[in-house]
């Protein structure tokens, strides 16, 4: 693991002066064990390459007809996976987000050379607070990978309409994400995700990340955090979106992509 302070490039801070004492908060829900080994929740992932190939598809479109250089943002970042395949295309630039340190010193280890190429800067602060630091019409694509079922329902409203504000006419929002379906299905979609948890990490040896995961999990099914396909759909049509689609669905995880009217 590369240790940020050693970095020749280590993240920038959000300047001091935009928190808004009504602004709604975030939890921190990887500053524990599960940003430790980060690494070790694609073992249980078995459809994140078809997902990360979806997201990769919609980059690659969006840029052929975008034109000259992407200003993309890349929220939640993490150990920087969805920001690699947005660097994947030369065409676009990329700064990516995250509060979490820890997820922030493995993004600066990962991506360094597009650091120093120019391509990419990376923020740690919070997703809101960043956003409402960008000027309206600035970005050309948001993406983001499993942050926004992270988020409680007021604080991911307010970035949904964040994401909104700072796309330009004709931006793209692409989200890769847990999208809960609407009614059984979704049950059966979670307990296929717990069995691949304890076929991955059954052993002793991981047995905290097992926990970590499926409390999280669990967690993740509560009113605070359950993201319904169905109505994550209506709020972001709500705000102004077109163009809404779910381009991949497998199990739970869906790739839904938007473009600002
Ligand atoms: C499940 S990880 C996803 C990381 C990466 N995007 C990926 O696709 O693998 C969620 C990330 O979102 C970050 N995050 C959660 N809430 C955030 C917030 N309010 N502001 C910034 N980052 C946040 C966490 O620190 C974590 O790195």
């Amino acid at each position: 693991m590369v240790d940020s302070s050693k970095s020749p490039h280590p993240a920038s801070r959000a300047p001091e002066g935009a928190d808004n004492p009504s602004a709604p908060k975030s939890e921190r829900r990887f500053a524990g064990k599960l940003s430790d080994r980060y690494d070790l929740w694609r073992v249980a992932r078995p459809h994140l390459e078809t997902i990360h190939g979806a997201v990769s598809d919609q980059v690659t479109r969006f840029a052929e007809a975008n034109g000259d250089k992407v200003r993309a943002v890349d929220i939640g970042c993490g150990d920087g996976a969805i920001t690699a395949l947005l660097l994947d295309d030369e065409r676009v630039d990329v700064v990516g987000v995250d509060n979490e340190p820890k997820m922030i010193v493995q993004a600066l280890g990962r991506l360094r050379r597009w650091i120093e190429l120019g391509r990419l800067s990376v923020v740690e602060a919070d997703a809101l607070r960043y956003l409402a630091e960008q000027g309206d019409g600035s970005v050309d694509l948001v993406a983001s990978g499993y942050v926004f079922h992270n988020l409680t329902p007021d604080y991911r409203a307010a970035a949904f309409a964040e994401v909104y504000r700072v796309l330009r006419s004709g931006g793209l929002f692409i989200n890769a994400d847990k999208y809960a379906r609407d009614g059984e299905v979704h049950y059966q979609d979670l307990k296929w995700q717990i069995d691949r948890f304890f076929e991955a990490f059954g052993d002793t040896e991981h047995i905290d990340i097992l926990r970590a995961w499926v409390l999280h999990h669990i967690e993740d099914e509560g009113p605070n955090h359950l993201m319904l396909e169905s109505a994550a759909l209506t709020e972001l049509e709500a705000l102004g979106f077109v163009e809404l689609s779910i381009v991949c669905r497998r199990r739970m995880d869906a790739v839904l992509v938007a473009r600002k009217a």
